[in-house]
């Protein structure tokens, strides 16, 4: 049964990885998008495939998710609009640097801590209260393992998701007695754009994560996503763990040899 066509879905991060599979996805099955992302062009490359493909309307905006004020401005100009999302994918994210804490960067750490954490609140603050206001809606937030078990340097951006799967349980609870849907979805390794972004364009670095083994898809996880945001309305799934067969744990991973 599809519970998704016609609906207005908010995607963070759509530009790249696990957030651009996110909107084929929704896209394919009749959602009208509302794209964010720092990097436009890349956004509206993938509205053209969309709209060749699809029956639907896609929106795209730059925006930088720490900017608390653009996030309003936006918030304010979709309501203009008139454009009511009924879900959000909270999926913009990233990691910055892999050091042991005594060696961590200051610029590193605020970051991850702007975007993971203040970005997600920031954009959650200005369109749950749409969606409380008409008492429906489905927030999906994207964590991580590296929310349920600190590997060694993943220091700060294992905080940042622990403070998401803090978010999404607090979320949760404060939307106890109300009919929006609040989940997580919390992959283990992926492959994407996110080790490049880790290692500032070290590909060689970036690549070595994913040798050995079979790591995610982004679509493996857009099919968890969409899964989740399409089960009937009785159904809230809290919490979605997801790790290639090759990983138990963020640092048990297991690798073939050449
Ligand atoms: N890949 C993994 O192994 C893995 C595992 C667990 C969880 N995750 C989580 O999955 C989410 C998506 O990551 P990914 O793996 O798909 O990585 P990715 O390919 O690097 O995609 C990250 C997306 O976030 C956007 N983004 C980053 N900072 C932003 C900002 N300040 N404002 C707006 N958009 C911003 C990027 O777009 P622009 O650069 O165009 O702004 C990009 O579209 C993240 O939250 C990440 O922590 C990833």
């Amino acid at each position: 049964m599809n519970r998704i066509k016609g609906k207005i879905v908010i995607i963070t991060g759509a530009s790249s990885g696990i957030g651009e599979a996110c909107s084929r996805i929704f896209a394919s099955h009749g959602a009208n998008l509302l794209l964010v992302a720092r990097r436009k062009k890349k956004l509206d490359l993938l509205r053209e495939e969309l709209l060749k493909e699809n029956k639907i309307t896609v929106k795209t905006y730059e925006l930088d998710v720490c900017d608390r004020e653009k996030v309003k401005d936006w918030a304010g100009t979709l309501k203009k609009e008139d454009l009511t999302p009924d879900i959000l994918i909270n999926n913009a994210g990233l990691a910055s640097g892999l050091n042991k804490f005594h060696e961590g960067d200051f610029t590193d750490w605020d970051r991850m801590i702007d975007t993971n954490v203040k970005g997600l609140l920031n954009v959650s603050r200005v369109i749950l209260p749409v969606m409380v206001e008409r008492n429906q809606g489905h927030l999906v937030n994207i964590g991580s393992i590296a929310g349920h078990m600190v590997y060694p340097q993943g220091n700060i951006y294992c905080a940042t998701k622990y403070a998401v799967r803090a978010i999404n349980e607090g979320m949760n609870i404060d939307l106890y007695g109300t009919k929006i849907k609040v989940s997580s979805i919390d992959p283990g390794a992926v492959e994407t754009e996110f080790s490049r972004v880790r290692f500032k364009g070290d590909e060689k670095r970036a690549a070595k994560v994913y040798e050995g083994f079979e790591p995610l898809k982004p679509d493996d996880i857009a099919d968890a996503v969409f899964y989740v945001v399409n089960s009937p309305e009785h159904v809230n799934i809290q919490d979605l763990v997801i790790m290639p067969t090759a990983q138990r744990n963020p640092y048990l991973l297991h690798r073939e040899e050449k």
